[in-house]
Order: structure tokens, then C-alpha cells, then sequence
């Protein structure tokens, strides 16, 4: 069936949620990597409607400023003074319809008739920033149904067991909508009524205008109701009717962080039965969290305790986890990312992270590449073939392919003022626990000895070498050190040394140990 584009979307975004007890408004705080007001945003933009509006008022200037970054083509309303929903959806038809009024203003037209007939006809949608699982896909459901029955008001309904705090939908004998009543409004007969209003219409434009025209404040929380429009629109003679969700969890809003933490959990649920579909292995789906924007190729394995956060993508045949943390990282082919926790980060195909690494933002990880356990890096690009396997800083640096980086090394880049730049050439060998000083540059094919403290450049193809020439104290240990175990071994194996043969020094020298020991 082909569906008509609605003629707008408008999402309501101008309430307090007091209920969440946060100085953040509620549409803003996120579950799976996006805003509660940017999943309502998604939904909405999946209908393709010409027009999408949010209405603000509580923290307007945030809210706002979100709308403007996630769906910058949409019209932000202000509420005015007057609370409640029917308020908010009046005052985003105000603003819808006066910027299709200047629009055709603007265009040359002149007339008062040619002004008003340019205001939104046809669907209009009406949805909640605070109703984070409801799709596009059900949203068009309901606007089929309202299309197809020809209605002045469809509302998005769901049975369920405990409808405490919804809106209830009152039906006839003959099991048509006649209103809807608020809880706080709501007789104890109506109270039972296991019907909720999901806060999701779609209504027919002219009507609605209508029927915004009638609502008054006369209930328990003195707002105008949107609600309330259902029953004027059928006293007006129009059809109303509801679509019942076919899974009520969809239209769970959230009100408080309970709430939040649940519709984060079923959402989670959602997007990672999304990606076992479509071939990635996820072997704990308790513990796996995937971001609404993360993607994912066939054959990725996911172990355990792992999230995918931001905009990272992962391609085929990479395995991550367990214990990872990855936020917009972009993950090669055949890649092992084990026990990292990185941002920003890109990791090179057949590349080998972790155990316990931490890749900072700019890390760029070269194809085969290895950053192993205990290494961080910031900012650096290492080449194809790079391995950095333990115990390391690298900040700041461009290190040429086939390098490898001896356990223990830093990369020297903060005077105390300013960052500076290492550059390591191609097929060099750092020797263990080197300090880099930067800014300084390592030609390729150089080697530097272990413990270099390498402060001046290193020529292609040379060996720097700096540490102090090594003294052997002999008998220093048990001259100064003396009833030490280190002293009674060194004695044992003085012994040892001049009879090899001996088959008792071994144990001589351990009875020599313990006796020490005992005594120490
Ligand atoms: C509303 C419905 C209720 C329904 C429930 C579903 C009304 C009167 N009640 O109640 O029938 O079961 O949603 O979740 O509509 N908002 C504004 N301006 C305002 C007040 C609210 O924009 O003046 C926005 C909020 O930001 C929110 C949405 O409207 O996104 C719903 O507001 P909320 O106060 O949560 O309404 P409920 O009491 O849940
Ligand atoms: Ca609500």
C-alpha cells in the first residue's frame, strides 16, 4: 500500500520531567548513544513527513540547540505560558502554519485565501520526545490505519497489565473510542480500563485546528489536554479511532530514570537481535551493549562485557571482547580487540589490541599492527606491521611500518608546555625501555639500545646507544649486604661455582636460604 507522506511530524519537547530529578531536561538524557528526543526525531524522519517540528519551552535553549545538530531541517515552536499538551501541539501548528504562510508570502503571492490555503492539510503526527522505542515502522502503521478509515484522530494505543499513570481510552458498547480520560481525571471504573494512550496520534489537520480551538483547562492539573481533542472531534462529527500496538513495551514512555534504564535495556535487546540476525555472533547478549549508530559486519564475533559505542564500525571476521569498551572506533578486518578500552581510534585489518590497552583519540593502528598489554596511545599513526607489544606510552608520533616498539618504552611528548612530535621511520627496533624525547626523528632501519634515552635524532641504519657502560661490583653483596639472603645465596653460589660437580650444593645452597631466612 502506498502511503502518503504526512504533511508533518510535530514531537512534543517542552515539558519539565520532573520526574527524572535532573538538571538536564528529560529528552535529553540517552539511551543507546542517542538523546530520547533523537530516537523520537529518527522515527519521525522515517515517514519522510514535508515537514517536522519540535515544540520546546522547558530548558529551551539545549533542547533547541539538540534539534538543530540531529535533524537541522526541523522548525523549532516555543510554548508559551500555557501548560499542558494541547498547548504545546496549538502552538506548534501556529508556527507550522506561519512558515507556510511566509513561505508563499515570500514566494509573491498576495492574497489572504492563496495565504491560508498554503497551512498544512492532511496528516499531521503528533508524537512524544519522551517515547524512545517507537519506529517508523509504527508509526506508519497507525498512519495507515487513519488513512484507510478516513479518520479525524487515530491514537496509538497498547493493552497492558498495570496502566497506572497513562491515559485510558474509553469505548462505547459498540467498541468505538469515545475519549480519553487522564488517570488523575479517571473514575475508578475508568481506572481498570487496561487501554493506555500512548501519547501517538496522527489527526487530519483542519480538524485538529478545529477541534485545538475547544480544549480547555477545566481538569484536575488545570492544562489544556490534548486528549481532549478526541472528543471534540467526534462531537464535530469526525471518525476516531485507535491503533493498538501490537507490542505494548513499543510505546513505553519514560518518566523517571527507572524507566529510562528499562526502555535502555529493551532497545539494547532490540539492536543486538538486529545484528545476530544479520550474521555477527554475540556470545552474551546480556552483557553486550551496541549503540544505536554502531555497525556491524557479517562473521564479527562479540565476547562478553563488550560495548559498542558512538559511530564505531566493525568489519568482517573481527573479534572483540571480552571486556571492551570501544567508542567510535573504526575496527579492520579479521581484527582481535581484547580487554581495550579505545575512542577514536582506527584499527588496521589482522591487527592484534589488548589485553588491557587504552587507544586514545587519533590512534591509528596499521594492517597486522600490535598494540599489546599495557599500552597506551594518543594521537599516533603506527604502520602496517607495527607492533608495540607491552607495557608503553606512544603519544604523538608517526611510526613506520614494520617498527617495533621494545616493552616499556615512552614517547617523551610534553615539555611541561607544549606537545611535540616523534617520528620513527620504517623497520626500526626501539630497544626495551626506551625514553623518546620529542620532538626528535629515528630514520629508518635504526636500532637503539635497551634503556636509550634517545634526545637527538638517530640517523637511518645507525645503533644509538647512551646508557652508562655497566661495573660489576664483585662481593659487593655480602660485604654490604651481609646476613642477607641475597648474601647467603651469593656465598652458596660462590660454592657452587668452585665445585660444579658437587651433587649436594644445590640443596646446601637452599638449606643456606631458609636458615637465613629464619633468621632475618
Ligand atoms: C501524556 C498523555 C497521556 C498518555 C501519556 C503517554 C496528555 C494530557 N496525556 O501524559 O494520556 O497516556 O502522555 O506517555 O496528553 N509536553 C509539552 N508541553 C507541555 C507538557 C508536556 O511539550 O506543556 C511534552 C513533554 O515534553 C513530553 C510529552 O509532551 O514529551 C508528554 O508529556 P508528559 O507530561 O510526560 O505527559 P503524560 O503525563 O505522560
Ligand atoms: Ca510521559
Amino acid at each position: 500500500m502506498s502511503r502518503q507522506q504526512p504533511a508533518a511530524v510535530m514531537v512534543l519537547a517542552a515539558g519539565a520531567g520532573t520526574r527524572m530529578n535532573s538538571a538536564m531536561p528529560k529528552v535529553l538524557h540517552g539511551i543507546a548513544g542517542r538523546t530520547l528526543l533523537h530516537h523520537a526525531l529518527v522515527a519521525a524522519e522515517g515517514l519522510s513527513p514535508s515537514r517536522t517540528v519540535v515544540v520546546v519551552r522547558h530548558e529551551r535553549d539545549a533542547v533547541a540547540a539538540h534539534v538543530r545538530e540531529t535533524a537541522p531541517d526541523a522548525l523549532i515552536a516555543d510554548q508559551d505560558d500555557v501548560p499542558g499538551t494541547g498547548r504545546a501541539v496549538y502552538c506548534g501548528l501556529a508556527t507550522l502554519d506561519a512558515t507556510a504562510i511566509a513561505a508563499v508570502v515570500a514566494n509573491g503571492s498576495r492574497t489572504g485565501a492563496e495565504a491560508l490555503d498554503a497551512r498544512a492539510e492532511g496528516a499531521i503526527i503528533v508524537t512524544s520526545g519522551d517515547v524512545p522505542l517507537v519506529t517508523a515502522e509504527l508509526l506508519g502503521a497507525m498512519l495507515d490505519e487513519h488513512e484507510s478509515q478516513g479518520n479525524a484522530v487515530t491514537i496509538l494505543t497498547a493493552r497492558v497489565p498495570e496502566p497506572v499513570g497513562y491515559g485510558r481510552i474509553v469505548r462505547g458498547a459498540d467498541g468505538d473510542v469515545l475519549r480519553i480520560v487522564e488517570s488523575k481525571d479517571a473514575s475508578d471504573a475508568e481506572l481498570a480500563i487496561d487501554e493506555i494512550n500512548a501519547g501517538i496520534y496522527a489527526f487530519d489537520a483542519a480538524g485538529l485546528r478545529a477541534a485545538l480551538a475547544g480544549v480547555g483547562r477545566d481538569n484536575a492539573q488545570r492544562e489544556m489536554y490534548l486528549t481532549d481533542v478526541v472528543e471534540i472531534a467526534r462531537e464535530a462529527g469526525g471518525r476516531v479511532g485507535a491503533f493498538i500496538a501490537p507490542d505494548a513495551h513499543d510505546v513505553e514512555g519514560v518518566n523517571d530514570r527507572v524507566q529510562l534504564a528499562e526502555a535502555g535495556r529493551r532497545l539494547n535487546r532490540r539492536i543486538v537481535e538486529r545484528w545476530m540476525r544479520a550474521g555477527v555472533t554475540i556470545v552474551d547478549p546480556d552483557t553486550t551493549w551496541i549503540d544505536a549508530d554502531v555497525t556491524i559486519a557479517p562473521d564479527v564475533t562479540i565476547e562478553p562485557g563488550t560495548q559498542l559505542k558512538g559511530t564505531t564500525v566493525v568489519a568482517s571476521g573481527a573479534v572483540i571482547g571480552p571486556d571492551s569498551t570501544l567508542t567510535d572506533v573504526e575496527v579492520g578486518a579479521g581484527a582481535s580487540v581484547v580487554r581495550t578500552h579505545g575512542s577514536l581510534a582506527v584499527i588496521g585489518a589482522g591487527a592484534n589490541v589488548g589485553p588491557f590497552s587504552y587507544l586514545r583519540p587519533g590512534t591509528i593502528l596499521g594492517s597486522d599492527g600490535k598494540i599489546g598489554a599495557f599500552v597506551e596511545t594518543k594521537n599516533v599513526d603506527l604502520g602496517a606491521g607495527v607492533k608495540v607489544p607491552h607495557l608503553s606510552y606512544v603519544g604523538d608520533a608517526t611510526v613506520g611500518e614494520g617498527t617495533n616498539v621494545g616493552a616499556a618504552t615512552v614517547f617523551v611528548n610534553y615539555d611541561g608546555v607544549h606537545k611535540n612530535h616523534t617520528t620513527v621511520g620504517a623497520h626500526v627496533r626501539i630497544g626495551s625501555d626506551n625514553t623518546l624525547i620529542a620532538p626528535v626523528t629515528i630514520g629508518d632501519g635504526a636500532y637503539t639500545g635497551a634503556g636509550a634515552i634517545i634526545r637527538r635524532d638517530v640517523p637511518a641504519g645507525a645503533l644509538a646507544l647512551n646508557s652508562v657502560a655497566q661495573q660489576n661490583v664483585d662481593g659487593w653483596v655480602e660485604r654490604r649486604r651481609p646476613g642477607t639472603p641475597s648474601a647467603a645465596a651469593a656465598r652458596a653460589a660462590a660454592r657452587h661455582e668452585e665445585s660444579p660437580l658437587s651433587a649436594g650444593a644445590h640443596e646446601e645452597r637452599a638449606a643456606a636460604v631458609a636458615k637465613n631466612e629464619g633468621e632475618s
